[in-house]
């Protein structure tokens, strides 16, 4: 199914820094429709999150920024439009990928793994006004036909494990139906008020999250520790439970995965 606004209006920049700082840029001079996409073939200054880069080689990968208008959404449940970039990105996956042959994993925050190497991450930023979002810029790269990945990362694309190359316009056609579908879904969650354990959308997280009840390594500010990890609360922090089963809430800053 085709998107009805997500992408619809559209901005191909053959260079920028970053999609992101482009939009964010951009939300500052103009009132850009809801589900406006910016792509560009080459970044030269991309970000992801804890100010690490993301390097993509031009023309090969998806690079791209959707800005939304989620006014329905509290300040705090912000972590959700993560958590439906993420969906979205395991449907885009799913869909070029034979059925059932891979292990697609979304690691809390916010990458996408295959077999545990990397193939897509999200950044997230917003602007707020009073307490509410403006607007929110959803920063998505994902690895499609590049083949060749510096040593130091674990990382992997379509190609790679499908020897076949993708027309990137493609992507972003099931792309854009998927992430708003999903934003659809979390409008109507939020409007209804539904709850954190009852929301579809978590559902479909939790049964694709990476090591969920599974005993991982994390580093902490009280030094490295072995916790199991259990879901995530209503704002997104990750819930993970000690040796002595008391469970601990960790938002983005506080926990580095050291597996
Ligand atoms: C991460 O893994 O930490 C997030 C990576 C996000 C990369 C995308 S590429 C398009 C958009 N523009 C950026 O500068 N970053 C995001």
């Amino acid at each position: 199914m085709s998107a009805l606004f997500v992408g619809e209006n559209k901005f191909f920049l053959p260079e920028t820094q970053s999609t992101n700082s482009y939009a964010i840029s951009l939300l500052k001079n103009v009132n850009l429709p809801e589900g406006t996409l910016i792509y560009t073939h080459h970044q030269t200054a991309g970000r992801g999150r804890r100010n690490h880069g993301w390097e993509s080689e031009p023309g090969m990968n998806v690079t791209a920024s959707y800005t939304l208008k989620p006014t329905f959404l509290e300040v705090k449940k912000i972590f959700s439009l993560y958590v439906i970039s993420s969906l979205a990105i395991y449907d885009v996956l799913s869909h070029f990928l034979p059925d059932g042959q891979f292990d697609i994993k979304i690691k809390w925050p916010n990458d996408i793994l295959i077999n545990g190497k990397k193939i897509a991450g999200v950044l997230n930023e917003n602007i707020l006004k009073e307490h509410h979002i403006q607007h929110s810029i959803i920063g998505i790269g994902i690895n499609i036909n590049q083949t060749k990945f510096p040593k130091t990362i674990k990382a992997t694309s379509l190609k790679i494990l499908t020897n076949k190359d993708i027309n990137l316009e493609s992507v972003f056609e099931v792309l854009n139906s998927r992430l708003e579908k999903h934003y659809m879904k979390l409008k109507a969650e939020r409007k209804a008020n539904k709850n954190h354990y009852d929301s579809e959308i978590i559902k479909r997280y939790y049964k694709n999250m990476y090591k969920l009840n599974e005993t991982c390594l994390l580093e902490t500010a009280k030094g490295l520790g072995s916790y199991i990890i259990r879901g995530i609360n209503e704002n997104g922090l990750l819930l993970v439970e000690d040796d002595k089963k008391i469970v601990h809430e960790f938002d983005l800053h506080q926990v580095v995965w050291k597996i």
